[in-house]
């Protein structure tokens, strides 16, 4: 309630990433200064690949980019933190305007483009993370993209460049093959084209447990071939889904929806969908691997949902930007 004002009053009124800097400097902040320490629980434990989470619920790649906030986030509640899309070249993102609220929907639309501060600056700041702080980290996915600078016919080499500078520092590594804001990288998620990089990634990553980010766009045939390509190559399992391209079902207006312009829709609209992405590996895979589900989760009623339709663990991104900081905890406690 108290957040509802706060976002109606202050954050609703700035521009959504100058907001989201803003979020960032509050959360670090009350890191130093033990405020989000106050937050911290314990959880229902969930096991997967190997790993023990503190509860099944984590935050979604995107809001830490940077590693810059794995504390506070884990004080706040989650019970994992996927850091990324990290890219082995440093590079800035798209020009803004780039990050787009639609309150009515509860949604996000973003062509951020996968800025942030590459391989080496991160896996050197994950470096000093581990040593200061050892095992009262909690669990830290590294999700890695392609660099907008290397062509998608060498995209192999750089996800592999990303994999290997990175791997020391993980507990777990995601391949984005599914962020609508690089050129070219979706067409990643054929069959033949993502044999290579998931091959490379593997040979990597220390034997640390390597899941493949999917898109909610792809035709369900193509979401299978990515599911059973996985199993083959002993993944550790699928995080479904991404963004969506779609701009179905939502109530803002289509004038505002069109000036936006292109990016990936997150948010309420997006969870039926992902749901759907969801049973359809589940009900494929049979527990073979493990299946992360994020899209459009909000409440603690739909990380049941997701777990009682086969999830293992389950994700948000936007869910935070409109509940707020006791978002996490809500979801973790219940479950
Ligand atoms: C602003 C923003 C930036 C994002 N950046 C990334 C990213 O860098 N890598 C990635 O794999 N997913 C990224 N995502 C997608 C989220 O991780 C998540 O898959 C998606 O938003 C759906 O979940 P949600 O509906 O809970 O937000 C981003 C999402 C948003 C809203």
């Amino acid at each position: 309630m108290f957040y509802k004002l706060i976002f109606k009053a202050v954050f609703s009124k700035l521009d959504p990433e100058r907001a989201h800097h803003l979020v960032v400097a509050a959360l670090r902040l009350g890191s130093l200064l033990g405020v989000t320490r106050l937050f911290k629980s314990h959880f229902r434990q969930v096991e997967a690949f190997g790993l023990n989470f503190n509860g099944p619920f984590g935050i979604a790649a995107g809001f830490d980019k940077n590693a810059v906030l794995i504390r506070p986030l884990a004080d706040l509640g989650f019970s994992h933190i996927e850091i990324g899309t990290v890219t082995a070249l440093a590079q800035p993102g798209n020009e803004r305007p780039r990050l787009f609220r639609l309150v009515k929907d509860r949604a996000l639309i973003n062509r951020m483009g996968f800025n942030n501060d590459g391989a080496y600056a991160v896996a050197d700041r994950l470096g000093r993370l581990r040593a200061k702080y050892g095992d009262k980290l909690p669990i830290i996915g590294v999700n890695i993209g392609k660099s907008k600078a290397v062509d998608v016919a060498n995209a192999v080499a750089d996800y592999e460049t990303s994999a290997k500078l990175l791997s020391p520092f993980a507990d777990y590594l995601a391949v984005n093959v599914s962020s609508p804001n690089t050129p070219g990288l979706r067409s990643l998620q054929e069959v033949s084209a993502l044999r290579p990089i998931l091959i490379a990634v593997k040979n990597q990553s220390l034997g640390l447990p390597v899941l493949v980010k999917i898109a909610p766009d792809l035709a369900n045939e193509d979401i299978l071939a990515i599911a059973d390509l996985a199993v083959e190559l002993g993944l550790a399992g699928v995080i479904a889904t991404n963004t969506t391209i779609s701009r179905e079902g939502l109530t803002t207006d289509q004038e505002t929806i069109a000036a936006m312009g292109s990016g990936g829709l997150s948010g309420a609209p997006l969870a039926n969908k992902s749901l759907e992405v969801l049973r359809l590996l589940s009900g494929h895979l049979k527990g073979e691997m493990a299946v992360i589900s994020v899209g459009g989760v909000e409440t603690a009623e739909d990380v049941e949902l997701r777990l009682q339709n086969g999830a293992t663990l389950v994700q948000g991104y936007t869910g935070f930007i409109y509940q707020g900081p006791l978002w996490a905890r809500e979801l973790n406690r219940t479950n």
